[in-house]
């Protein structure tokens, strides 16, 4: 592996997929091009149709140790495309709760001869920890970690992008609310940026937004009919409760009133412009249900492109570069 980059390997290949910072932009394009050859005709792409058999004979353990509904499903519905063998470990039905520690339910997982894991974990870290500790030949995919990152959404958000947008350098695109406990505001923001957009904009409250967001390039508003004057792409994120620790807002009504996307503020942005959300979602807090069902939200087609974009992912980390 390369020091600094614990996901390539010598020769620039994808070993893991951890983090999109850092990543070179040749490899988040070769896998928005691999994607692209697994979205099929009735989700809106000209790519392979069923099943393929690149992951043929390989176990693909899906450890999910914080809930999820999306990222769960599409890795597992990506693996089986794949034709992977696929575990779904039951934490809450695991050894973990009698104390087990994470390397020892990894060395055993390892010994039933797992090829990949795909790990969401409420610790920031917890992925690299496995990558570190896994026998050589495995294989693994940070589902989520803490409020540090979640790549594999920050990828099916550019996937998403490039298909309504085509080109990413003229864009301007605003990720709006709960940046602060945000791990895909921040694979989002690294990708955006590596891939060339111009402009990106954080939209939200002085204690939802990081400090340091300058140096990543992306310029702060806290008047969101200002940030979002002249928009191609409106991301928005939900307020995550189960990361603040103490009470950041006044309330979700005072929230929606100042940061909540309805009709009339998404008018501000250009007519043409997408709405975005990673889910799940939460009406008439950050998003009027106008907005989320209305004709410019491509909110499930991130979902539908995230079966794609994972096939993509596992593919290429096992080796099958196309
Ligand atoms: N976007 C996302 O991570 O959703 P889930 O928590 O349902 O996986």
């Amino acid at each position: 592996m390369i020091k600094g980059h614990p996901q390539l390997t010598r020769n620039g290949e994808l070993k893991h997929l951890l983090t999109v910072e850092g990543l070179p932009r040749q490899v988040v394009t070769h896998i928005l091009d691999t994607a692209a050859q697994f979205v099929t005709p009735a989700e809106g792409g000209d790519g392979e149709l069923g099943k393929v058999p690149l992951l043929r004979g390989k176990s693909v353990f899906n450890l999910f140790f914080e809930n999820s509904t999306r990222t769960r499903t599409t890795f597992e519905i990506a693996a089986q495309r794949l034709s992977a063998d696929v575990q779904n470990l039951n934490i809450n039905a695991s050894s973990t709760s009698k104390g087990e520690s994470l390397l020892d339910t990894i060395n055993n997982l390892s010994a039933m001869h797992a090829d990949m894991f795909v790990v969401r974990h409420a610790e920031s870290g917890a992925p690299y920890l496995i990558a570190q500790h896994c026998p050589p030949h495995v294989h693994v995919i940070n589902a989520g970690d803490g409020r540090h990152a979640h790549p594999t959404q920050g990828l099916l958000d550019m996937y998403t992008i490039r298909h309504f947008k085509k080109d990413f350098t003229n864009l301007t695109v605003a990720i709006v609310g709960d940046i602060l406990h945000s791990r895909v505001a921040r694979s989002d923001i690294h990708a955006l940026t590596t891939l060339g957009v111009p402009e990106v904009r954080a939209i939200g409250p002085r204690t939802l937004l990081p400090t340091g967001l300058e140096h990543l390039g992306v310029r702060v508003f806290h008047d969101m009919d200002e940030g979002l004057k002249g928009v191609d792409v409106v991301i928005m994120l939900r307020l995550q409760n189960e990361r603040m620790s103490g009470a950041l807002l006044p309330s979700a009504g005072e929230y929606f009133k100042y940061y909540g996307l309805t009709p009339a503020r998404l008018a501000r942005a250009k007519p043409d412009a997408i709405v975005m959300h990673p889910g799940p979602m939460n009406r008439g807090v950050e998003i009027d249900s106008a907005v989320a069902d209305g004709p410019q939200s491509v909110i499930l087609n991130q979902v539908t492109f995230g079966i794609a974009v994972r096939m993509a992912v596992m593919s290429i980390v096992a080796g099958h570069n196309h």
